[in-house]
C-alpha cells in the first residue's frame, strides 16, 4: 500500500489534461506507440469531437524510481459542469491532483472551482503549468495567479509541456514524493467507492471503485449499500489500458467489479461497496442521487416511430443512470419523452447520440428547468413541464432554482459582463482581483436564465476573455407564468414555456416573430400569437398566399421545378398539423433559435 499513488488531473476545459495523461502513459509504457491514439483517455467518439472528458475513467501506471516500484492510479475526471458530483467522487477516490493551468490562458474559472473540490476532499496539490512550449506562454505571471491562489512557494510548481514531453519525469517523481500514500484497514471490512461505471453490451455494468478499507475477491457476495442490493463479485481486476481480472484486489487500490448487473441505474456513483456476509459500519460519506436540472420534451420525428424511439431511450438509460424519462403526450408532437437532463450539455449528449447511435430524428422541445409551485392549500408540486403547472388561480408561490456563477474575466469587461448578469437577473455577491488583470465576479442567479445562451453571450461581451462555472445554490420564490403560443387561436402545447413574468413580453415578440419567418405561407392566413393566461402579450401575422413553390422558378427549368416539388414533398411529411396551420419540425426547435 504504500507505494500506492492515487491522483487525478484537474484542469479548467482545454488546458491539456487529455494530451498531458498520454503522456503520462507513454512515460510510464503504459501504453506503446502503437496503441497511442491521439487521446486514449477520452475513447468516446462524442467525447473526441466536443474535446470534453465526459465520463470519468481510470487507469493504472507502473513507475520505478530509485528501485523502488510504484502503482500510479490515474482518475480522469469529466470537465463540465454538467458532472460537478461524478467530478466530486472521482476526487474523493484520490489522495492528490495535479492542477494543471495553460500557460498562455493562466487560472480561468473551472481552475478554481476544481480547485475548491479538491480541497474540500483534503487532496494535496501539485501546481503545474502546462503547454510552456507554447509562443504565449506567461510562465511568471501564471506563477504568481498560482502563488497567490493556493499559498504554495514558487519552487514547488512544476512546469510542462503536454506536446513536447518536458517536464513529464518531474510530474512522476513529485506524484511519488509529494501525494500520500493511501490509508486504510486490510483487515476491516470491505469499503470501497463506487467513483464511476460504463457499460459494456457484453458485460453489463463495469463499476470502478476505489478500496479504502478491507479487499474485494472474485466470488465475494458483495452490497451496494445505498441501493441496499446484493451481487456477486463475478469479476474484479484492475484498469490498464483494458480491464486485467485479478482473484482479489486490495485497500488502498483501483479497480473495476462485474456483477452481471445490466442496468446503470442499479450501480450509483458515489455508492459504497461492501461485503454482505461482514457489511462496513458506515457508508462513505459524499453519497447523492444525482438529480436532473434541466428538462425537455424529445418526440419521433414520425409518430409512428414512437415504439422504436422507446427502445432506444430504454437503451440509453441502460448506460447512462442519469438521464430520467417518462412518456409525455402532446396534442401537437403526439407521443413523447419528457426527459430530464444534468445540463445543457447533458441534452446536447443525449440527442446526439439518439442520431447517432440509434438512427433517431427527434423533435426536442423548449428546455425548462424544475420549478416548485405550492397551491394555495399548500400542496407542492413539481414542475418539469408547462403543462404540469397549476392553475394560476389556484397557486400560491413558486420557487425556482438558482445557482451561483462564477466569472473570471480582465477587468475590462467587468461592465459588459454586470449588464449582461443583471440583466439575466444576476446579482452581484462579490468581485475581488486575482491579479492586477484578473478579476473574480460571484453572481446568484436563477437557473433558468444561464440555460439558454448565457455562456454564448457571456462570450460575445467579453470577446472570449471569459471564463465561467456554476454550482446550484437553493430555491428561492419567483414570479414564474406558462406562455403559451397560439395558432389561429390553437394553443400549440409543445411550444409553450415557462418565464419569468418580466420577460414574458420580449420572449413572446421574439418568438411570434421567429415563427413567422419559420412557418410557410399558407393559403389562408395565419395569426401567431403569445399568451399568458387569456391575456395576448404580442401577435403576428402571416397573410395568405397561394401555395405554389414553383413559382420561384423563373419558367423553363423544369428539372428544377420538379426538384422543388420533389422537396416540398418531403418537407410535408415533416410537417405536423396544429388546428387548420400546418407547422413544420423546425419551428418547434424555433425557441432555441431565439437571439
Ligand atoms: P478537455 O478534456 O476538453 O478539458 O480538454 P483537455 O484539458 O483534455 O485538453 P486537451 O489535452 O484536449 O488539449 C486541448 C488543446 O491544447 C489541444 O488542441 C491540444 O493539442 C493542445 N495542447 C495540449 N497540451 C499542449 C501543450 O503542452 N502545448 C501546446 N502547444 N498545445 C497543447
Amino acid at each position: 500500500m504504500k507505494n500506492i499513488r492515487n491522483f487525478c488531473i484537474i484542469a479548467h476545459i482545454d488546458h491539456g489534461k487529455s494530451t498531458l495523461a498520454d503522456r503520462l502513459l507513454e512515460h510510464t509504457k503504459t501504453i506503446n506507440e502503437r496503441q497511442m491514439q491521439a487521446q486514449v483517455l477520452d475513447d468516446m467518439d462524442l467525447e473526441r469531437e466536443k474535446g470534453i472528458t465526459i465520463k470519468s475513467h481510470a487507469i493504472q501506471m507502473d513507475y520505478e524510481l530509485n528501485g523502488e516500484k510504484y502503482t500510479l492510479n490515474l482518475i480522469d475526471t469529466p470537465g463540465h459542469v454538467d458532472f460537478s458530483y461524478e467530478v466530486s467522487r472521482a476526487l474523493a477516490a484520490c489522495e492528490g491532483a495535479l492542477l494543471l493551468v495553460d500557460a498562455a490562458q493562466g487560472i480561468q474559472a473551472q481552475t478554481i472551482s476544481n480547485l475548491y473540490l479538491a480541497l474540500d476532499n483534503d487532496l494535496e496539490i501539485i501546481p503545474v503549468i502546462n503547454k510552456i512550449d507554447m509562443d504565449g506562454a506567461m510562465i511568471e505571471v501564471v506563477k504568481d495567479q498560482i502563488i497567490e491562489l493556493i499559498g504554495v512557494k514558487e519552487e514547488e510548481i512544476l512546469l510542462a509541456s503536454g506536446k513536447t514531453g518536458i517536464g513529464i519525469e518531474e510530474i512522476l517523481q513529485a506524484i511519488v514524493a509529494r501525494i500520500p500514500a493511501p490509508k486504510g484497514e486490510p483487515d476491516a471490512p470491505l469499503q470501497a467507492l463506487i467513483f464511476d461505471s460504463v457499460f459494456n453490451s457484453f458485460r453489463g455494468i463495469i463499476a470502478y471503485f476505489r478500496v479504502f478499507n478491507g479487499k474485494i475477491k472474485k466470488g465475494d457476495k458483495v452490497r451496494f449499500v445505498n441501493t441496499g442490493e446484493d451481487y456477486e463479485a463475478d469479476e474484479v481486476g484492475i484498469l490498464k489500458l483494458g480491464l486485467q481480472a485479478r482473484s482479489e484486489v486490495n485497500t488502498g487500490d483501483v479497480g473495476y467489479i462485474i456483477t452481471g448487473i445490466k442496468n446503470a441505474k442499479e450501480v450509483k456513483v458515489g455508492d459504497t461497496i461492501t461485503l454482505s456476509q461482514n457489511p462496513c459500519k458506515v457508508a462513505i460519506q459524499g453519497f447523492e442521487e444525482v438529480k436532473p436540472m434541466v428538462f425537455a420534451g424529445i418526440f419521433p420525428v414520425v409518430t409512428e416511430d414512437f415504439e422504436e424511439l422507446r427502445d432506444c431511450m430504454d437503451k440509453l438509460q441502460l448506460n447512462d443512470a442519469s438521464l430520467t424519462f417518462e412518456t409525455e403526450t402532446s396534442q401537437a408532437l403526439g407521443f413523447g419523452f419528457r426527459c430530464g437532463f444534468l445540463g445543457m450539455l447533458h441534452m446536447e449528449i443525449i440527442q446526439e447520440r439518439l442520431e447517432r447511435e440509434f438512427k433517431q430524428t427527434v423533435i426536442t422541445t423548449v428546455p425548462n428547468v424544475s420549478f416548485i409551485a405550492y397551491t394555495t392549500r399548500d400542496e407542492k408540486v413539481i414542475v418539469n413541464n408547462p403543462s404540469e403547472m397549476p392553475d394560476p388561480s389556484k397557486i400560491d408561490r413558486i420557487e425556482e432554482p438558482f445557482i451561483r456563477a462564477q466569472i473570471i474575466t480582465s477587468p475590462d469587461y467587468i461592465g459588459n459582463i454586470m449588464t449582461l448578469c443583471l440583466g439575466k437577473r444576476g446579482m452581484l455577491i462579490n468581485q475581488s482581483y486575482l491579479t492586477p488583470t484578473r478579476v473574480e465576479l460571484i453572481f446568484e442567479m436563477p437557473l433558468a436564465e444561464i440555460v439558454f445562451d448565457f455562456y454564448d453571450k457571456l462570450k460575445s461581451s467579453t470577446r472570449g476573455y471569459a471564463s465561467f462555472d456554476y454550482h446550484p445554490l437553493d430555491y428561492r420564490i419567483s414570479d414564474i407564468v406558462r406562455m403559451d403560443i397560439l395558432l389561429n387561436g390553437d394553443k400549440v402545447d409543445a411550444l409553450s414555456a415557462l418565464i419569468h413574468r418580466s420577460r414574458a413580453e420580449d420572449f413572446g415578440r421574439k418568438l411570434c416573430l421567429k415563427l413567422k419567418e419559420l412557418l410557410p405561407r399558407q393559403q389562408f392566413m395565419i395569426a401567431i400569437q403569445a399568451a399568458v393566461g387569456s391575456k395576448i402579450i404580442a401577435r403576428e401575422t402571416i397573410s395568405a398566399m397561394r401555395k405554389d413553390v414553383t413559382a420561384k422558378c423563373y419558367g423553363g427549368d423544369i428539372s428544377r421545378k420538379r426538384k422543388l416539388l420533389e422537396k416540398q414533398k418531403e418537407g410535408k411529411k415533416r410537417m405536423r398539423q396544429i388546428g387548420n396551420v400546418e407547422v413544420p419540425q423546425e419551428a418547434f426547435l424555433a425557441v432555441l433559435k431565439l437571439n
